[in-house]
This record gives C-alpha cells, structure tokens and sequence, in this order.
C-alpha cells in the first residue's frame, strides 16, 4: 500500500519519509527522485528503503517551473496551521479516540471518553478521524512542497507545551494548549444568521457566553479532573464546541487562501482539502448541539439549554446544522447558503490572531509567534499572478462594505 507517514515518535515528526512504490519506479529513477506522475496519482510510493523528498525534481514538464512565491507562501501558512490543528486532535485522540496504528500515541481516558460520548456515541471514532485527516494534511502539503522546490515547514522545535497529566495522554512537548481556552462559540450564531455575514463587518453572540469568559480546559488537565460528573461533562462539553471552532475556521481559510492562489493545480489541492474541513465542522456542529445543559459546579461554566428562552429560534436552535442562507457579496443579490466568512484579506493573519486570542498558543514563546505571524504575513501578502493580467491585485474585499 502506498502511504506517506510521518513519524510520530517524538522530535522530527513532521519529517516526512517516503516509502517508494514499485519496483518499475525504483529501477526506472535515480535514488531520490519520483516523478510528478506517480506523487500525485499513486501518493508516494513504497519498496526498498525511503526516499528523501528534499532532493524531487521541481514542477514538470508543461508546468512554469517550480512554485510562485505566493503559492509557496500560502501553502506554508497552510502546513503550519495544519501541524497546529494536528497537535490539538491527537492530544484529544491520546485521550477519547481510538488508538490504533492509524493514530498512535496515548492510552485513552475511559471517564473523559465516557463523558464526550454523551455528545455521541461515535465520538471516539470521529475524533480518531478528524486526527489521522490533520495528519494527512500537512503531510501531504509538505510533500507537495518539496515535490515543487518549496521549502516544507517544520515547527517541531516549538514543541514546548506540557502534556495532560491525566491518565492516557502521552507525555511529550505540545504545540498547543487545550487546557486553558476561552472557547469562541459565535461560529454557532453566525451560521444560524439570515441577513449577517462577518464579511460585511457583523458581530455575533456567543451561543455559550461563559466560554470566552475565562479559560477552561478542554481535555482533563489531571485525573482530578474526572470528578465531580458534572465538571467532567462540561470539560467534554467545552471539547464540543472547541472541535467545532477548530474546524469552522478551516472550512473558511481555504476558501479565502485559495482566492489569490495562482497555479491551478495548487488550486486545486486548497478545493480539495478545505471542503473535509467543512465536512469536520458540521459533524462537530451536530455533536455541540447535544452538549447536555450544565453547570461546572468547580468554576460556574455554564452550558445552556440551546433550545429554550432566552435562548432557541434561529440564532440557537441545536438542529438547525445546515448553514442558514445569508447575504453574500452584496447585498443586491438574493440570500445565499454559503461557507463565512471567506473574505480573502488578511486571512491568514486573521486565523492567527483569532486562535491566539482563544488561548489555543497559551505558554508559547516569542519566537513561535514571530514564525506563525511571518508565516502569515507571507501568505496575505500573496496575490494571484493569473494570466488575465496579472495586476498583482487579490481579489477580495468586496462585500466587506
Ligand atoms: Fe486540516
Ligand atoms: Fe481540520
């Protein structure tokens, strides 16, 4: 079977190996090498020994050569914030997914898997899902990098983050912090909406205001964490609403990236993976919905009844999971069910600063903000080199009247 994997062993994770696939491929190239062809039909292939994909041929024959600089800008922004939302689900998955061979690493958590399954019994398997895809992102996009002469990103060296002390997590270095968030819920809001789109400056209110009113774990910080029932069922609720917002905010950072993509095949590789990321959201959206209603008797978090006063209707009501049409480009035209926001203006800066402010990067150092905000800089500062002129203008920013 060909696969490409990453090692999941600890530092150096994100370096990529190939296993090279047939032996026609082998005998046919020097060590090293792999044509486009098989890359992008067979996905790198297996055999004898692996390859290292830094020394690929650039872009083929037909192609421009090797990658614009803004594509190269926004395909790195886009394996950094996958390798973010990597170490986020396998913290989750060490804790109430399936391991197994797909995703490796932790023990699981039986109380804490207990307590996500009220939201659905096929949790564990979702979050196992969700996982092993963020894992394939960045591979992939990696890969595609070095494939086209890009420079793949790595940000193992900020893997300074402790670990949940609860039984079944791993103990290693983590990008990210699940265990002092301030969970933004108005994706919940805005996706209910008819006639608001952050794309045109609206505001939104949060479906579980308590959540953005101080920073609460996601994941059991210890095994203390497992009593009370209710403070464990509201970790596993505020676990609800993260995967969604996680997910939520993919589902827009393609679209909006891939504006001011430039090569088609790029393209086409941000129209492929952005749409799973929306297929993630709506699962998760669907498994918020069933957060029971509670109060965390340790810190007062409260999880309301989203079907009742004052609460209910459009902007709450927990089975309403499809996107409600909305405004859309302007607000002549008729209403429109669509991805929001998907403005492409300072998109990817816009992704980072909104996960820096949910606490997601808590403990982080100066430099990883310095990379992460670079790296975004970079890809905003993209402009898609199309061949109808070529003005070096983005295209977005209508609508945002
Ligand atoms: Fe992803
Ligand atoms: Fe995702």
């Amino acid at each position: 079977m060909n696969k490409v994997r990453n090692d999941t062993r600890g530092p150096g994770r994100d370096r990529l190996t190939i296993r090279s696939g047939t032996p026609e491929e082998n005998g046919a190239r020097p060590a090293g090498t792999i044509s486009r062809r098989s890359f992008l039909h067979t996905g790198l292939a297996a055999g004898a020994g692996t390859v290292a994909v830094g020394v690929l041929p650039s872009r083929a024959e037909g192609r421009r050569g090797g990658l614009t600089k803004g594509d190269e800008a926004i395909l790195r922004f886009l394996s950094a914030a996958e390798i973010l939302e990597t170490d986020a689900w396998q913290q989750y998955n060490e804790l109430c997914g399936i391991q197994d061979s797909e995703v490796p690493g932790g023990t699981g958590n039986a109380l804490y898997t207990a307590a996500l399954s009220v939201l659905d019994s096929d949790m564990a398997q979702y979050v196992h899902d969700n996982t092993e895809d963020e894992f394939t992102h960045f591979t992939f996009i990696n890969a595609y990098l070095m494939a086209h002469g890009g420079k793949p990103v790595s940000l193992d060296k900020y893997r300074t983050l402790p670990s949940s002390k609860a039984t079944g997590a791993q103990q290693i270095g983590r990008l990210t912090n699940l265990m002092k968030l301030s969970v933004d819920t108005t994706w919940w809001t805005r996706y209910r909406s008819r006639n608001k789109n952050p794309d045109f400056g609206d505001t939104f209110p949060q479906a579980v205001p308590g959540l953005v009113m101080g920073q609460f774990p996601a994941i059991p910080r210890t095994d203390a964490d497992l009593a009370p029932l209710d403070h464990l069922q509201a970790i596993a609720n505020t676990a609800g609403f993260h995967c969604a917002m996680i997910e939520q905010g993919g589902t827009s950072l393609y679209p909006s990236l891939a504006q001011r993509v430039t090569d088609t095949e790029v393209l086409r590789v941000l129209l492929s993976i952005g749409p799973t990321e929306a297929m993630h959201f709506q699962t998760w959206q669907d498994k918020a919905g069933n957060a029971p209603p509670l109060t965390d008797p340790t810190n007062g978090l409260v999880f309301p009844d989203l079907n009742s006063p004052p609460f209910g209707g459009e902007d709450f009501q927990t089975n309403l999971i499809m996107p409600e049409p909305t405004i859309f480009l302007d607000r002549k035209f008729p209403v429109c069910s669509i991805v929001r926001p998907t403005g492409t203006e300072g998109a990817a800066m816009g992704a980072v600063k909104f996960l820096t402010e949910t606490g997601l990067f808590v403990g982080q150092s100066a430099e990883f903000f310095a990379v992460l905000t670079e790296l975004a800089r970079e890809a905003d500062a993209a402009r898609n080199e199309g061949d109808q002129g070529g003005d070096g203008e983005g295209r977005g920013g209508k609508g945002r009247d």
